[in-house]
């Protein structure tokens, strides 16, 4: 007999039907009662068995993560909380579990504790949402480009650029460290190593779906990019997923609009698709929520929040006017900003972007116009000679989600930058081509999509949305 996926059966229309489940025992209660959950649904099914016609042997082996196979009939539950359950004839152990050994045991784990066990934790009813949740979400943006007909670019893993040039790049080569060839003065000589010239993991394929966005139009990338920055935050992994749209003739005002429509279509596929798992995220944060103090406790439920996001539009802000709300901002009575912003022209932290979305503006903000000194070369020079047409959108408990501009078409003006900036020419020729033959207006943008998995999900560590985390000093699995 064929098994049917637990969701299925708890969607069943109609009972008294013999089944066949096979799954994992999250628990067994009194001998009798199994919670039986095979990763199809946040929900487990309870499976009854009969234990006087059971023999003893088997009854032992039905364990925290034994893998099992039960068979019986599909019936009404009496229990509370679920429809239905399996009235088990035969069961089957298909894998033993040593309970005393299995590290996920029915109780609450913390977080850490579970990060360290990454191929396990996938066992437990909030990782199992999460990973779902996240599934959904990469759906959801193949969805929403496709159906607007973009085309998805693969831009390599392996590349001699640096977009961001920020130069946090892991470095690759190809031979065994001892037989790396060394110049004479003791440096690795690319020239000699397997592609004939550095080399390094993308931090972006936003250059290389430029020269894409000036032949097909409309494109967008969807991978994973690698960052050697050395920032131990909750909001930054070594190893992280990119959606990066990339548009011709699209202008910045544009760009926003594509980049405030997308989340919301993503968010709302979301809420659409996970319900579930949603809620189940929701009660969790809630429980959460009870040990804070009431100062810091969330003012919106997960699903209200999402809600609001969908509902209300992004508040639009030049960098200008931010600076002058900063300014004159203290984020509570005690304390000022760690970093205090005099100044036009520096940089934003997160603590600034985190006060503008939730104190102030209450809402996710588009920052748009940046100082051109603090931004990536390829972006749009504008009138005033020194702001960029940049965008960073900011989202509440998260701050930057999204990075984007419109991008510098001239030529000249491109040059003239990266002569300013020292970036070799030749190196980043055939990116040029793109503004040789045939340049035109074109904007992008950058998503995270861990920071989109931890808004939608409600988690707060950036490592408990992706499978296996890589961060300074960690890639166990
Ligand atoms: O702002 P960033 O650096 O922009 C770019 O890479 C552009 N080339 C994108 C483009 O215009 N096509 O990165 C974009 C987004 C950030 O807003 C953030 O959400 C995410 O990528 N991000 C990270 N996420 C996790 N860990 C890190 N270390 C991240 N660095 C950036
Ligand atoms: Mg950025």
């Amino acid at each position: 007999m064929k098994h049917t996926k637990v969701k299925d059966l708890l969607n069943s229309t109609t009972t008294l039907q013999e089944v066949n489940a096979k799954g994992w025992v999250r628990t067994f209660r009194n001998n009798q009662f199994i919670a039986l959950n095979d990763g199809s649904t946040i929900n487990n099914i309870q499976c009854v068995v009969d234990f006087e016609n059971t023999p003893e042997e088997t009854l032992k082996r039905i364990t925290t993560g034994a893998a099992v196979s039960v068979t019986g009939t599909l019936v009404e539950s009496k229990g509370a909380g679920q429809k239905y359950e399996i009235q088990v004839s035969k069961i089957e152990i298909l894998g033993d579990s040593d309970a005393e050994k299995f590290p996920i045991q029915s109780k609450k784990h913390s977080l850490e504790f579970l990060r360290e066990n990454a191929h396990l934790r996938v066992r437990t009813n909030a990782f199992g949402a999460i990973m779902r949740v996240r599934s959904v979400l990469s759906f959801a943006v193949h969805s929403y480009f496709q159906q607007r007909g973009f085309v998805y670019v693969n831009t390599p893993i392996i590349t001699g650029s640096d977009a961001e040039g920020a130069g946090e790049m892991f470095k690759v080569t190809a031979l065994p460290f001892d037989n790396t060839p060394r110049t004479e003065d003791g440096k690795v000589n690319y020239k000699e190593d397997f592609f004939g010239k550095e080399t390094n993991l993308t931090v972006s394929g936003q250059l290389e779906g430029e020269t894409f966005a000036m032949a097909l139009g409309q494109i967008y990338t969807f991978g994973p990019t690698f960052r050697a920055e050395n920032s131990n935050t909750s909001r930054h992994l070594a190893e992280f997923w990119m959606i990066e749209p990339e548009v011709a003739f699209n202008n910045l005002d544009d760009n926003m609009d594509l980049a405030e429509d997308f989340i919301q279509y993503v968010i709302k596929y979301a809420l659409d698709n996970c319900g579930d798992d949603l809620k189940f995220l929701e009660g969790r944060l809630l429980e959460e929520e009870k040990s804070k103090p009431q100062a810091d406790r969330s003012e919106m439920a997960l699903l209200e929040k999402l809600n609001f996001v969908l509902e209300n539009n992004f508040k639009r802000v030049s960098y200008t006017e931010a600076i002058d709300i900063l300014r004159d901002s203290t984020p509570n009575k005690k304390k000022k900003f760690n970093y205090i912003i005099n100044e036009w022209g520096a940089d934003l932290q997160s603590e600034h972007e985190r006060y503008l979305v939730e104190k102030h503006f209450k809402c996710p903000v588009i920052l748009f116009d940046y100082p051109a000194n603090i931004k990536a070369f390829y972006m749009r020079l504008n009138e005033d000679g020194k702001t960029v047409r940049a965008m960073d959108i900011l989202f509440p408990g998260i701050g930057e989600i999204v990075g984007g501009s419109e991008r510098e078409e001239r030529y000249d003006v491109l040059i003239e930058k990266m002569k300013a900036l020292e970036i070799d020419e030749e190196e980043l020729s055939w990116y040029l081509d793109t503004r040789r033959f045939g340049s035109a207006t074109h904007s992008g943008f950058g998503l995270g999509f861990e920071r989109l998995v931890l808004f939608v999900t409600g988690m707060s560590n950036i490592r408990d949305v992706i499978p296996f985390p890589r961060t300074p000093g960690s890639a166990e699995f």
